[in-house]
């Protein structure tokens, strides 16, 4: 017989737990989901009747949070309810990468996965299925296994007794809905076939069987890492060829489209960019790296590293454009930020491009308004770790001198007046919709557009007389660049 399975708990309210649980509930509607956070004011807003305040903003997530909220699907932080009734636990929790200790800057900091299984341990009744869902570095199944196996043998409760299970997303933000709804393959690592089985007969509600990969623990593991070191890997090659393209006139949008046609190499994760951010690719790198560092694998370790190290450079390389083309100073020169998230659909910024060249560009002196349709000016100012500026603070210290630049959030976009240059850093669609002949009027002359994601038209702006600089473009490059 088949393990029975009621009622489902969800270990991490976020970004990947959220957006999983919702789809699982409305796909399983004869199924119970509990998704426990420690985080009260992410749960309250979870459960918030205004659908804007959700703390994650995903197309298509509130529609199904109108459809499954308090009718299979819960919202709390009643952690020790949630597992006590639980068949399966999917821990969704935080790894972020660790900054001090043992493996500081490269291994993953495994402490909520750890105390999630501790609860697990401490809480849960009978047979209980757990799910790593977080990205985890290899062998971490190991670690939930051992506080497990020791609650096992010391608990005083009867009969509890566990499965581990390693079951990786692949959502990617902004298109989470969609991801899980259709995904192109469920990921189930074990060595209990029950248990196995138990969980694919979740997913089997919505996804064709042929799409349910079985695989040992481990490979389940290094597979998720390997996906986004290969993913990270495409992105980081493209940019590098980005450099390349803007000196000897090539063109890299042309270069991506001609060698994605090759069906063994394909069309996507070609798209030349800021540099990748999120929460994902860098630390799972990372992960890797230190992975084959601990087993001797040097050369292993630099060439995965080198994929990092790249992203950097060019985020780097970005800032260093446009102070150069701004004749080499953006002191007291405004400038325009088009996004902050790490991409278009999320408000999302860990991570992002956006926070390395908005922090460069405020250290070089300049005076930068940000906009972003989904991003909170709070969550700026934590992320660039420089107080938004406000006037009246600037007039009650106005003998203290400022060591650089600054910069305000701006909801709306009339925001050109008086602007110097504009950088592209997000690919928002509302973007695309610039009237740049009405903007120019307002910037100040010679005005720039820098479009590090290729989504403005590059003929209309040049038409109003504006100066493009596109990532990798460097066929305006040679028409263009008069200041070289
Ligand atoms: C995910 C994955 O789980 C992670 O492994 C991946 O690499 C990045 O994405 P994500 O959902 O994006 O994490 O993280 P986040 O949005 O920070 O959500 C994690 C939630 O877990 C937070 O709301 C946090 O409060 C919660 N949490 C953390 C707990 O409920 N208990 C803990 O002990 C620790
Ligand atoms: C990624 C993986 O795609 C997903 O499978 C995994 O579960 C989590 O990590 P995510 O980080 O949410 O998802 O978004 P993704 O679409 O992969 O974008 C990551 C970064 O790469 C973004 O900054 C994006 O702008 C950038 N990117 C993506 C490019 O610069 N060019 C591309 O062609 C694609």
């Amino acid at each position: 017989m088949g393990i029975p399975i009621k009622n489902i708990c969800c270990i991490g309210a976020g970004y990947v737990g959220g957006p999983t649980m919702t789809v699982m509930a409305s796909k399983c509607p004869y199924l119970n989901f509990n998704v426990v956070d420690i985080n009260k004011e992410r749960i309250a807003s979870w459960n918030s009747d205004n659908l804007s305040k959700l703390p994650i903003f995903e197309p298509g997530l509130k529609e199904l949070i109108v459809k499954t909220r308090n009718r299979n699907l819960f919202f709390s932080t009643n952690i020790k309810e949630a597992i006590e009734s639980a068949d399966i636990i999917f821990i969704s929790v935080n790894t972020p990468t660790k900054t001090q200790g043992l493996g500081a800057g490269k291994s993953s900091d495994l402490k909520w996965v750890e105390a999630s299984a501790r609860e697990v341990a401490k809480y849960s009744k009978g047979h209980t299925i757990v799910v790593e869902k977080s990205t985890l570095p290899v062998r971490t199944a190991e670690v939930i296994e051992n506080i497990l196996n020791s609650a096992e043998t010391n608990s005083k409760r009867e009969e509890i007794s566990f499965n581990v299970l390693s079951n990786p997303e692949f959502l990617a933000e902004g298109t989470a809905i969609k991801d899980l709804e259709n995904p192109d393959r469920v990921l189930i690592g074990g060595d209990n076939q029950k248990a196995m089985i138990a969980l694919s007969n979740l997913y089997k509600a919505w996804v064709p069987e042929e799409k349910i990969l079985f695989t040992n623990i481990w490979s389940s593991e290094l597979a998720k890492l390997t996906s986004n070191a290969f993913l990270a890997q495409r992105i980081s090659s493209i940019n590098s060829i980005s450099a390349i393209c803007e000196v000897t006139g090539a063109d890299v949008r042309e270069v991506s489209r001609a060698i994605g046609k090759d069906t063994r190499i394909g069309s996507k994760f070609l798209d030349s960019g800021p540099g990748f951010g999120g929460s994902c690719f860098k630390k799972d790198i990372l992960n890797l790296v230190y992975l084959a560092e601990y087993f001797d694998l040097h050369d292993v370790a630099k060439f995965w590293e080198s994929v990092v190290e790249i992203n950097s450079w060019h985020q780097k390389r970005i800032t260093e454009i446009v102070v150069k083309k701004l004749f080499g100073t953006v002191a007291n020169k405004r400038l325009i930020i088009l996004g902050f998230a790490f991409k278009a659909n999320t408000n999302d910024t860990r991570e992002s491009a956006a926070i390395k060249i908005c922090r460069d560009l405020i250290i070089e002196g300049a005076d930068l308004i940000i906009h972003d349709p989904k991003v909170n000016p709070k969550q700026i100012e934590e992320d660039l770790q420089i107080k938004q500026f406000s006037e009246e603070e600037q007039n009650e210290k106005s003998t203290i001198k400022t060591i650089h630049g600054k910069w305000r959030f701006s909801k709306s976009l009339e925001i050109f007046e008086e602007a110097h240059a504009v950088l592209v850093l997000t690919e928002w669609e509302e973007y695309k919709h610039i009237k740049w002949d009405r903007e120019f009027k307002k910037m100040v002359k010679p005005a720039w557009v820098f479009d590090s994601r290729s989504i403005v038209n590059a003929e209309e702006v040049q038409k109003t007389g504006i100066n493009l600089w596109r990532l990798g473009d460097g066929s305006i490059e040679k028409e263009k660049d008069i200041f070289k």
